[in-house]
């Protein structure tokens, strides 16, 4: 039998690779915890969320996000999580739609407004929509059909009108109600 010799490698200077330099990370909350992100500081915010926090909620929609489906509260306002890298995100907050109920498991009023009207098919765009409205109710308490209909969400199921009604139904305060 030819006995097996260990492959000796090169070392770095020899083969041209040099190491990356140990980074330093960037810090960011997300639903109130504080995370450090040490891996590649162009990653993009879903792929941190879905992949490596397991918050799988927010969902992908294109590479653009012109969808609404990956939408994300940052800082309180609705932005599509996809187009947002990791580094341009320090020291900022992050809300996603696992962090929109109450501590207790209360759900927030929007979401209760869309188990009230029944305003969730299959459910895919649905965490899209939720921050979108709480993100329109924020910035104008009361809106209407068309307020509604400039949200960049899409609804492959048809679910166009009852999300009108869902939001229309938390801005009245009725989302409580039985
Ligand atoms: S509920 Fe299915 S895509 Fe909207």
């Amino acid at each position: 039998m030819v006995p097996v010799q260990a492959q000796v490698l090169p070392t770095g200077q020899e083969s041209g690779i040099v190491p990356e330099k140990i980074r330093d990370g960037i810090d960011l909350q997300v639903n109130g915890e504080h995370y450090r992100h040490t891996g590649d500081p162009q990653m993009p915010l879903l792929w941190y969320l879905r992949d490596v926090l397991r918050l799988t909620g927010t969902k992908y929609g294109s590479e653009y996000g012109e969808n609404g489906a990956d939408l994300v509260l940052l800082d309180g306002n609705a932005v599509s999580a996809i187009t947002q890298p990791i580094a341009a995100l320090a020291g900022k907050a992050v809300v996603t739609v696992e962090g929109l109920a109450a501590a207790d498991g209360t759900l927030h009023p929007l979401q209760q407004a869309f188990i009230d009207e029944d305003a969730i098919g299959c459910g895919y765009c649905t965490p899209g929509w939720l921050i979108a409205g709480v993100d329109l109710l924020r910035r104008k308490p009361h809106p209407g059909d068309a307020d509604i209909d400039q949200l960049p969400n899409l609804c492959r199921c048809g679910c166009q009108t009852r999300v009108r009604r869902a939001i229309k139904r938390a801005a009245a305060g009725k989302a409580a109600l039985p």
